[in-house]
């Protein structure tokens, strides 16, 4: 066997480019000595197994460790038991295998299932009350991190006495309530939750095509602190981050990004804290330890566009020349680098609203910006 060595001496004498070094090398092996112009290949075998060994493993490991979710404390009780399982329940049998492509990973949990289109919402009411411990003064119990919410959605539906929505597997959802548009309730016999991230109601009569209803829905969960992904917490800030197809986990929604509809957002939130999401914030209400931001409704958007963040972050201000506000919150000690982009954001939107002819649809235009050891994220 040649040693190694040989090679390098016989392209070090040869020339300075890389393509002629590579061609050196080949050759001179080819040459001399049969027995190494296959170890290349060997080597080469290895390291494409190898890759392949490491992708594969990297595709399993995260689908193979135990899952880790901590026990939720219980729905408020009497909603819980009187309404998610009515005394009267006929059980429904859950379909758990199908010959439907769509449903073929369902016992994956992170399976994102598609829901047939039939039902179009056209407004979204949400309101979301975040028991954030923002400050190390500040402390719920059990209750720390969690999230009570509450979403009204107004739809013009599809006919048939099912509904379907996006909602992630871990929403513990509570009292599900659907009413024409007179008001009048139509029975949710049933409340299915066989398929991950989907929320199945089942009624007890049939809705009338083109007609309006809407749905109530009451859940409870953890506000996530692993990752930044959905309804976040990192100390002491809340906020969202909802692409692709995180919105279900904050409220139950057609989490699909051509299924378009406007918002009414309520927060409840710890005193001390400001909450911003969307749009502008129309009233503030304090009592008892919680102010109550409204904001006012969106235009029509897809579910991932929604935003909120709530801290006592302080902010830079400006207006565009067409009287747009822009804000950018930041840590307190961070409000020095903050001022470049301040000044950056209010010169760039007259800009673009020029250079393309179309002004910027919105009152308001916030960035959020925050850093701890794990995160940095600009919104
Ligand atoms: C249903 O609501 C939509 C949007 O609010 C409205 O345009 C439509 O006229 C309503 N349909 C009926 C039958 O009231
Ligand atoms: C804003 O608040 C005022 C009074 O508090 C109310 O009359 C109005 O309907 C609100 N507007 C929206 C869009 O919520």
């Amino acid at each position: 066997m040649r040693p190694f060595s040989d090679a390098s001496a016989s392209t070090s004498r040869s020339t300075t480019t890389t393509t002629a070094v590579a061609t050196t090398v080949v050759s001179s092996s080819e040459e001399h000595s049969p027995c190494c112009s296959a170890r290349p290949l060997a080597i080469g075998v290895v390291a494409v197994s190898m890759s392949f060994a490491l992708i594969y493993f990297l595709m399993i490991v995260p689908l193979t460790l135990p899952a880790t979710t901590t026990p939720i404390p219980p729905f408020d009780t009497v909603s819980h038991t009187t309404v998610i399982l009515p005394s009267t329940t006929t059980t429904i049998p859950e379909i758990t295998t199908t010959e439907d492509p769509l449903y073929k990973y369902i016992e994956d949990k992170h399976h994102r299932l598609q829901i047939p289109l039939i039902h179009i919402p056209q407004l979204y009411e949400v309101k979301l009350k975040l028991f954030v411990p923002w400050n190390p003064s500040v402390n719920y119990g059990t209750d720390n991190f969690i999230v009570e919410g509450h979403v009204r959605v107004h739809f013009t539906s599809g006919g048939g006495s099912r509904v379907l929505l996006h909602s992630d597997s871990e929403q513990h959802v509570g009292e599900c309530l659907v009413k024409d548009e007179f008001g009048r309730e139509i029975f949710v016999k049933h409340v299915g939750r066989g398929f991950p991230q989907v929320l199945d109601l089942h009624l007890a009569a049939d809705m009338i095509h083109g007609m309006n209803y809407t749905l109530d829905v009451a859940f409870r969960r953890h506000i996530r602190r692993e990752s930044a992904a959905g309804l976040f917490a990192v100390p002491y800030v809340v906020a969202t981050h909802l692409q692709i197809s995180e919105a279900r986990t904050v409220f139950p929604c057609i989490d699909v990004p051509e299924v378009k509809a406007q918002f009414d957002t309520i927060i409840i939130h710890p005193t001390g804290t400001t909450a911003i999401a969307n749009m502008m914030d129309n009233s503030t209400v304090v009592e008892g330890g919680w102010t109550t931001t409204t904001f006012r409704r969106t235009p029509p958007m897809s579910t991932y566009l929604f935003a909120l963040s709530v801290s006592d972050y302080p902010y830079l201000e400006r207006y565009s020349s067409r009287g747009v506000r822009s804000r950018v919150y930041c840590d307190p000690s961070k409000l020095d680098s903050a001022q470049l982009l301040t000044d950056t954001i209010s010169p760039v939107l007259d800009f673009y609203e020029d250079y393309f002819g179309i002004p910027y649809p919105l009152e308001k235009l916030g960035e959020f910006a925050y850093t701890t050891s794990k995160f940095i994220i600009y919104t």
